[in-house]
């Protein structure tokens, strides 16, 4: 008896000290992530793994070490215990279809003032493979910019399934996702709907021209509805022209999980040993001010970190003939445009599509294109005529090309059949009559350079190019790459195409750039740092255009959204408008025409010539301002949006209405961004030949940044398509 109760305590002793052992608090590593505003914690678990505790407003790191370890895997693999969508899924050179990642080292380092990087560096369990998480801040910006990077020294090949970019973890209590989808001529629709239990999916399989139906860019509002100004919302964007997805899935204890990154659909990757396969980078920025902030920060951290190319140059107001003539024209119609742009003092002369090939003469959609010899009928003198009328007029010279692609019926296409992008044994599947040249052949990467470099060297003095590209994949294949990679094309595309941006660059640094894809189906982070700026939509109708613009803003900087006035009816929709209106909404952009100008009356011609000048005073104000959303188009018949200079001395403010209301619309303008203590003197600027405000109380006066913050501006609009632009300027 006695025997046993001493071997009762003593067991009892040690599984008190096993307990004791067990609690000895551990401190787990820390890896903090961080912005001004905000801290991402990832803690490494007692197994190894890598998690992220916690995301949002900033944690002090004295009060960091009181946030305990999450249970949420800040990579997820497909293997352990992980059931929902992983971030990587590899099949490994053995067949083994799982992957279990432990922490092995992390760094950080300055890159410059107010950007700091971090590698955290991961292995497989068993496997040499080794996966490292890439963040760069920038901590002023409050952005957090995400990549990975994989690499492995199993005995042969592994296959990559799914490789995002980014995977981040939420726990709040309810989830409200905004969305930008459209089609041609109807881009950057928003949407906001409340996330259900279950996965939603934003994506595109579409490859090239992969933003046709949809922008990989969303807003996350937590625990409600988002608002302009307060509330915490995030704001994601991945910088990635081709196919991408970004997947929502709320789990059963009603955690978010967000994935990031190009769309696996069809996409295995092939990994040879030694191989490195780099993610594109996911942008995102948490904002406790609304998702006002989360815009006000892409487009600061766009105009500092050359989110857009070289953002402090000035944009020039161009005249485009695409609406003008469309294919139709000849060296006598274009110099009549040149004259009549540079009457109305606009800036450059943009030659849109038609300019080109002799053999099958683009005389329509339908042939040509890829045979970038000038068209001896249309153009007997060549480019060269047409630059040198511009100069004699004052104009820059500008020009449109589509080097990506080809038609059937083209020299190009006769001579290199196998360059295409298309399955083999199937019919070539036609889209706007055009197949897709294979970027992922280098012999074709070296071709669309030289279709930029010939036209550039044979006539230095183009200023512009607007480079367009006008159908998505369909029945993908490439004569080019091996039969097992077949599905690199995807990758391979995107990275050939980016390849060719760099080496037009870096041989024309001054030449502007226009990216355009059949109206916005082109509009990233990866892409937009080489060009000046953008083309949203080949919609011009300037009602449909306060949507688009309003949509396309909230990541994208204002001053490269090319806008262009163009003629009512409006082509696309038929709608007429007043041309003050369609002014008015083109300027709140970057301002441009598309219109035969012989067909304007001559007091319109009068009317446009005062508003391009004018708009060169103010100009800057949206290429350095700061936007706030006033009043939006989605909730109210009127609509107002503002710029504020960072430095607060000058805004402008920019006022429509969508209806007529007979007992007048006086929603008030709460103004954002001002000073509280200077003085603003308002006044009316693009008044189109009044000699009167339509705010008589309000022009010329003179009224403190707090008042017009808590009192607002107030006037009554009445009539359809009214619209006011005022300028404040401090004294
Ligand atoms: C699509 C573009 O969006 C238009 O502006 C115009 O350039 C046409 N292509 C020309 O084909």
């Amino acid at each position: 008896m006695g025997l046993i109760k001493s071997r009762k305590v003593k067991y009892s002793l040690l599984f008190l000290v096993i307990l004791w052992v067990a609690l000895i608090p551990v401190v787990a590593q820390t890896i903090a992530i961080e912005t001004n505003a905000t801290s991402l914690i990832f803690h490494v678990a007692f197994n190894g793994e890598l998690r992220q505790s916690y995301f949002g407003e900033k944690i002090q790191p004295s009060a960091q070490k009181h946030i305990s370890i999450s249970s949420f895997a800040a990579y997820p693999t497909y293997g352990g215990y992980e059931v929902h969508e992983p971030a990587l899924r590899v099949v490994h050179a053995d067949g083994n279809l799982t992957t279990e990642l432990v922490y092995v080292s992390h760094e950080q380092q300055k890159v410059k003032d107010g950007v700091t990087s971090t590698q955290i560096v991961l292995k497989d369990k068993f496997y040499p493979l080794t996966v490292t998480l890439h963040y760069k801040t920038y901590r002023e910006e409050e952005i957090i910019e995400q990549w990975m990077e994989i690499t492995h020294q199993e005995n042969s090949d592994i296959t990559l399934h799914n490789f995002f970019s980014s995977h981040l973890t939420f726990q709040q209590s309810a989830y409200w996702l905004t969305s930008f989808s459209g089609n041609w001529a109807n881009e950057m629709n928003m949407e906001e709907v409340k996330l259900e239990d279950g996965m939603k999916v934003l994506e595109s399989k579409l490859g090239v021209r992969s933003n046709q139906f949809g922008h990989a860019a969303f807003l996350l509002s937590l625990n409600g509805k988002s608002a302009e100004e307060h509330g915490t919302v995030v704001g994601g964007t991945l910088a990635w022209p081709g196919s991408w997805k970004l997947s929502f899935e709320t789990d059963a204890q009603h955690n978010l999980k967000i994935l990031a990154g190009i769309n696996p659909y069809a996409s295995q990757y092939i990994l040879k040993p030694k191989e490195k396969f780099t993610t594109p980078t996911f942008l995102y920025t948490l904002s406790t001010k609304g998702k006002g902030e989360v815009t006000r920060r892409f487009h600061a951290w766009a105009r500092k970190h050359n989110g857009i190319y070289k953002p402090e140059r000035p944009r020039y107001t161009l005249l485009n003939n695409w609406e003008a003539t469309y294919f139709d024209f000849n060296e006598p119609i274009l110099k009549q445009i040149i004259g009549d742009a540079s009457e109305m003092g606009i800036d450059l002369f943009l030659l849109d599509d038609g300019w080109f090939a002799n053999k099958y003469p683009r005389d329509h959609d339908r042939a040509g294109l890829g045979d970038w010899a000038v068209n001896k009928k249309k153009l007997p003198n060549g480019i060269g005529e047409l630059i040198k009328e511009s100069k004699k007029k004052n104009v820059k010279f500008g020009i449109w090309i589509e080097p990506e692609m080809v038609n059937p019926k083209s020299e190009l296409y006769e001579t290199h059949p196998d360059w295409v992008i298309s399955a083999a044994h199937r019919e070539i599947d036609v889209s706007r009559n055009q197949l897709i040249l294979d970027l992922s052949n280098p012999k074709v990467q070296d071709h669309v350079f030289g279709v930029v470099d010939h036209l550039l060297t044979q006539n230095p003095e183009i200023a512009y190019l607007k480079w367009d590209c006008n159908r998505y994949i369909t029945n993908a294949g490439s004569s080019y790459l091996p039969a097992k990679q077949q599905s690199h094309l995807w990758v391979k595309y995107v990275e050939g195409l980016l390849d060719v941006l760099k080496r037009v660059r870096a041989k024309y640094p001054e030449v502007y750039l226009m990216l355009c894809s059949g109206g916005g189906g082109r509009i990233d982070y990866a892409t937009l740092p080489y060009f000046d700026e953008y083309w949203i939509s080949d919609n011009t109708d300037a009602l449909d255009r306060i949507f688009i613009q309003w949509g396309a803003t909230h990541f994208f900087p204002p001053i490269g959204l090319a806008s262009h006035v163009s003629v009512v009816p409006n082509h696309n929709t038929q709608r007429t408008t007043p041309l003050k209106f369609r002014f008015d909404v083109a300027m709140a952009a970057k301002l441009g025409m598309d219109l035969q100008p012989k067909d304007m009356p001559a007091e319109e011609k009068l009317l446009s010539k005062g508003a391009i000048q004018e708009y060169g005073t103010f100009k800057h104000i949206i290429q350095d301002g700061e936007l706030y959303r006033l009043l939006s188009p989605y909730e109210s018949n009127r609509v107002a949006l503002m710029y504020a200079l960072p430095n607060q001395q000058e805004a402008l403010v920019f006022s429509y209405l969508k209806k007529k209301e007979i007992y007048g619309n006086n929603q008030v303008l709460l103004l954002h961004g001002l000073d509280p203590k200077r003085n603003y003197r308002i006044k009316e600027v693009n008044k189109f030949g009044k000699d009167h405000s339509s705010i008589q109380h309000l022009t010329d006066k003179a009224f403190t940044g707090e008042f017009l913050m808590t009192y607002g501006i107030r006037f009554t609009m009445y009539n359809e398509y009214d619209s006011v632009v005022l300028q404040l300027v401090t004294e």
